[in-house]
């Protein structure tokens, strides 16, 4: 017969569970240095778009969005991918723990923030995946970085991935959208809701297309001719307060 007392004993030894704990806060310090690797993304574009204003008086970037995965999906997708779940392994393989959305008004706002990006001499440029000049089957649109950053630390410094993905305001809706479907099993006419969403997909490119040429039109239209009215200009730009 068993012995009750079994029951009270701990299943791993006392060198497994330091082990385990030693683990645990490994990871812990991972996700602080992603954490940290999405703040300085997300104040780096800040910065590019109040220096975007100031010369240009009116700002490129209309919202910023940051997410770190959660633990839950950080596991699922190494278990997916048949990967072993450590910390080196999710370093080497996973590069959307952190991620970083920003949302442009205007088409070629995208362009200007993603070369801005990549000027940055301490971010590392490792993939570009250009889904507006080549969108996916359905029709989804946004222009994807993975950047290396550097996160310095009290004794060290390490280099992390970002996900940053880059798209207009319509695309972000069509995106949100589209989305809901993933998590959806049984949709009625899930057909010809696919081709509803593409036909949408296609008009909002149109629709991003016209929008960015009236801007243009209008800032043509704006510019100032005389010396006075470039005066003018200059004492507005002075006029911009800082938070
Ligand atoms: P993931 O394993 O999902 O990260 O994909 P990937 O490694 O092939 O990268 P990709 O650049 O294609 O997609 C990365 C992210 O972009 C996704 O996690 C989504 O947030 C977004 N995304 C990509 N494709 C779609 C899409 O068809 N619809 C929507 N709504 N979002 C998408
Ligand atoms: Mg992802």
């Amino acid at each position: 017969m068993a012995d009750n007392n079994t029951f009270l004993q701990p299943v791993n030894s006392f060198e497994d569970n330091m082990k385990m704990l030693d683990q645990m806060l490994e990871f812990k310090n991972l996700l602080m240095i992603y954490s940290s690797a999405m703040k300085m993304i997300s104040t780096r574009l800040q910065i590019l778009d109040e220096d975007y204003a100031i010369k240009n008086e009116r700002n490129p970037i209309h919202s910023i969005k940051s997410r770190l995965k959660s633990t839950a999906s950080i596991i699922e997708k190494l278990h997916r991918r048949n990967l072993p779940v450590t910390v080196e392994s999710i370093r080497e393989n996973l590069h959307d723990v952190a991620g970083v959305r920003i949302i442009c008004s205007y088409l070629d706002d995208i362009y200007d923030i993603s070369r801005a990006i990549q000027k940055q001499k301490d971010l590392k440029l490792k993939s570009i995946k250009d889904y507006i000049a080549f969108p996916k089957e359905n029709g989804y649109r946004s222009l994807h970085l993975i950047v290396s950053i550097p996160v310095h630390l009290i004794s060290d410094s390490t280099e992390v991935d970002v996900e940053i993905q880059i798209r207009t305001i319509a695309m972000d809706f069509w995106a949100s959208l589209e989305h809901t479907l993933r998590y959806k099993n049984q949709i009625k006419n899930i057909d010809e809701i696919v081709d509803r969403l593409r036909y949408c997909a296609e008009s909002i490119t149109e629709l991003d297309l016209a929008m960015m040429t009236i801007r243009n039109s209008i800032e043509k239209d704006d510019s100032p001719s005389d010396i006075r009215s470039q005066l003018v200009d200059k004492l507005k730009k002075l006029e911009k307060d800082f938070k």
